[in-house]
């Protein structure tokens, strides 16, 4: 059995969690320009807008705070929690999603994710907010897997695309594990 390596122990190459290992994928300074490149085009293009930031949590929370804080326009900011995972590394279709009483009606809506790796959850919420009376509604997502979508999905900010390996770190987590690594992992090998 390999040792476990804390999150916190940080400058790792490799990180182990439940006897999986992950290594070094994104560092942190590509994350932060990738940040500033996404923050700039949305300035731009939503110049004289007051768009609506929809979080989708608890993935998002350090790419939605890190992005925030370089949009210069007047917005709004609210949370939606969404859970498809549990414990496992695929997707499991069936997305949980609370989403509180906010009026969207009239809003330019932008969905802050993450990661789209099916689509599934994002496809939910964009089916649910359809019907809310909403402006407009596109997405921004920190990471794209490629080829993995079940569904059509538009999106139209993408950070980077990434092959289809399972990630963490930079909010993203293997079982509640690793959301608070500044890097991004990927997974290099499973337990034996
Ligand atoms: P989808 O519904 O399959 O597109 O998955 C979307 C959600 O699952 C993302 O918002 C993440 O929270 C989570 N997820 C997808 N891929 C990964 C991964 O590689 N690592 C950690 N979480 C992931
Ligand atoms: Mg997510």
């Amino acid at each position: 059995m390999k040792k476990e390596v804390l999150a916190a122990e940080t400058g790792h190459n490799e990180i182990v969690i439940k006897d999986y290992t992950f290594e070094k994928f994104i560092v942190k300074s590509e994350i932060d320009s990738i940040v500033h490149s996404l923050a700039r085009r949305i300035n731009i293009d939503y110049q004289g807008k007051y768009p609506l930031f929809l979080i989708v949590l608890k993935g998002s929370i350090f790419f939605a705070v890190d992005i925030l804080r370089e949009i210069t326009i007047d917005c709004e900011i609210e949370t939606v929690t969404a859970k498809s995972y549990g414990d496992e590394m695929v997707s499991s279709g069936n997305v949980l999603l609370s989403l509180s009483n906010v009026k969207f009606s009239g809003k330019d809506i932008i969905i802050i994710e993450d990661i789209i790796d099916s689509g599934l959850t994002l496809h939910s919420l964009i089916n649910r907010l359809k019907h809310s009376g909403a402006k407009s509604i596109e997405t921004i997502a920190f990471l794209m897997k490629t080829g993995q979508q079940k569904t059509n999905v538009d999106i139209k900010y993408v950070g980077k695309n990434i092959p289809p390996d399972f990630v963490i770190g930079y909010g993203l987590d293997y079982a509640e594990k690793g959301r608070n690594l500044p890097d991004i992992y990927k997974l290099k090998s499973v337990p034996d």
